[in-house]
């Protein structure tokens, strides 16, 4: 599979998920068989102001390639003169913009998923981003439409493959729905009949390796993005890798659960002041300590700790 000029090794990417997929967890998800990362979305407007905390977020290391930077926003100029700031600063592999955020803060302004409600105006910023980088590829992260009365897909996809996008990924919610519901996988086989020349990535829902025997059967998507069922699971890639690969699925050791929790809280001190340390290695801890004996213990001991001494005890103590 190829995105423009990149040649995608395996139909894996990781989804963008703000206050999620920061360095070490792109780290950890490629070290598991992730094709493609993609950084937490940045805002144009943040970008352009060289606002110091969206430039970090932008930040990646070389063996994160190929890697996607996603940017949102509402106006064509600065989206496009956004993209342009980073692919100068960072020369990452992609420009993704996202026209799926259904959060009201970004959409009351006209950003994310509200672009599904105007077309005119995703044309104009994707026309406009796509001529600022000419030499990498720019992909949009979508939803269904803004409502079930109100499915975009087929003009989105005809519209954004005119205009210069060389992938679009499809998560088959509506903006309404929020992360309510199932995702509609027929949806994401509606844009792969509807668009011929570019990879479409099918979205929603993916947990196992039996959900990406079903998408791509219902979808025939080129790729498949996952976002929350990798979250304490990174190796739901390296299992869909095994199933392409020798139909064999490898069973997650508790050394490897052990083993990544403490990567995952070594990754978190190289990149991340002590405070941001102690939250987030709660947040990942308390997804990677489930599932096994005395689980529900470990967890609870994570998250009474007050530093990361404290919390990398409570790893080393697991049996
Ligand atoms: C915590 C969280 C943060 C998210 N942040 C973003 C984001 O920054 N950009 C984006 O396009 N989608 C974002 N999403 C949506 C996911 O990328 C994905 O489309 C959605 O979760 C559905 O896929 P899943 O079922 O595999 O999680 C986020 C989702 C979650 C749960």
């Amino acid at each position: 599979m190829k995105i423009g000029n990149i040649n995608i090794k395996h139909p894996l990417f990781l989804a963008p998920m703000s206050g999620v997929t920061d360095q070490p967890f792109r780290i950890i998800c490629k070290k598991f068989g992730a094709s493609v990362v993609y950084t937490e979305f940045v805002s144009a407007d943040g970008i352009i102001r060289e606002n110091v905390k969206t430039l970090n977020m932008v930040k990646f290391e070389e063996m994160e390639r190929p890697i996607g930077v996603q940017i949102f926003g509402n106006d064509p100029d600065t989206v496009c003169d956004s993209a342009f700031s980073i692919y100068s600063k960072f020369k990452p592999d992609i420009i993704d913009i996202n026209f799926g955020c259904p959060v009201p803060k970004v959409t009351k302004k006209g950003g994310g998923s509200a672009a599904l409600k105007n077309l005119k105006l995703m044309q104009e910023i994707a026309e406009k981003t796509v001529k600022a980088v000419p030499d990498i590829p720019v992909t949009v992260k979508m939803r269904a439409g803004w409502d079930y009365n109100n499915i975009i897909i087929k003009d989105a996809g005809v519209l954004l493959e005119e205009s210069g996008i060389k992938a679009i990924t499809l998560h088959a919610r509506t903006s309404k729905q929020m992360y309510k519901g199932e995702a509609n996988w027929e949806l994401i086989g509606d844009l792969k009949n509807t668009v011929k020349n570019i990879p479409i990535i099918g979205n929603g829902d993916i947990t196992s390796v039996d959900d990406y025997k079903k998408i791509t059967e219902i979808s025939n998507c080129d790729g498949v993005m996952i976002g929350r069922g990798c979250l304490g699971n990174p190796w739901i890639f390296r299992d869909i890798l095994n199933f392409l690969k020798s139909n064999e699925i490898k069973k997650t050791t508790m050394n490897e659960i052990i083993e990544t929790c403490n990567e995952h809280v070594y990754l978190l001190k190289k990149f991340k002041n002590d405070k941001v340390v102690i939250n987030l290695s709660k947040k990942h801890l308390s997804y990677y300590l489930k599932g096994f004996k005395d689980s529900s213990l470990y967890r609870k001991e994570v998250m009474r700790s007050e530093t990361i001494e404290e919390i990398e005890k409570v790893i080393a103590n697991i049996i």
